[in-house]
């Protein structure tokens, strides 16, 4: 099962299901999204987890691939009086040009796209000179015991979820410039901020 149709099958449920984590990512989407600035993108939208944490007057556009997702988030938009644009569309095409936006925004939708580097790569093209990326991301364990067991337990939880991503690793990968790595809980929770910077 691939993750859009698996996000379409949990929709109505997400919200309840992470709704004990919720206050957590909560608090820092919240902090991290002071870093923002001038025309947003957030891809991975979900249900619209993140409408609350951005401060006010933030232009954003937001793209999720799952229709169940998009169906919950339309709705939280109008709830919240928010004019966010939101587009049915996938990360590895995104339907804008280059340079288009100043900051990227992501949370907890790196450990669930298939093929990160490539979709890494394809939020770098939209991304202006020097424009950031801010996500809040789960990501596996560097302590070798714990990173082998993420190993070993992942197929139990994808495609909704891989425990065991080497975001940052990517992203480096994928040509961004990390200005910050700092851990949230233990090594496996992360507010990562990159830069776009394209004489690298
Ligand atoms: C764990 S949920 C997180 C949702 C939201 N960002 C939040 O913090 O609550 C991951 C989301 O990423 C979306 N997603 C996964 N792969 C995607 C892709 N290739 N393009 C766009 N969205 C994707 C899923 O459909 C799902 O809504």
């Amino acid at each position: 099962m691939t993750a859009p149709f698996a996000y379409d099958r949990v929709g109505k449920i997400y919200d309840t299901l992470t709704f004990p984590a919720e206050w957590f990512v909560s608090k820092h989407r919240k902090e991290i999204l002071l870093f923002s600035k001038g025309l947003i993108l957030e891809v991975g939208f979900g249900t619209g987890n993140s409408i609350k944490n951005y401060p006010p007057n933030s232009q954003v556009v937001a793209i999720e691939v799952s229709r169940g997702m998009l169906k919950r988030a339309t709705f939280k938009l109008k709830e919240n009086k928010r004019d966010f644009e939101l587009i049915l569309a996938d990360i590895s095409y995104l339907p804008f040009r280059d340079d288009s936006f100043d900051t990227l925004f992501s949370s907890l939708v790196m450990c669930t796209a298939s093929d990160p580097i490539s979709k890494l790569q394809e939020m770098r093209r939209i991304s202006k000179n020097e424009g950031k990326l801010l996500m809040i991301e789960h990501v596996k364990s560097k302590n070798k015991v714990l990173g082998y067991w993420m190993d070993k337990a992942n197929p139990l939880v994808a495609p909704l979820d891989n425990i065991n991503r080497e975001t940052v690793e990517s992203l480096k990968k994928a040509g961004w410039r990390i200005e910050q790595d700092k851990n949230l809980a233990y090594d496996i929770f992360k507010a990562i901020v990159a830069k776009n910077s394209q004489q690298n």
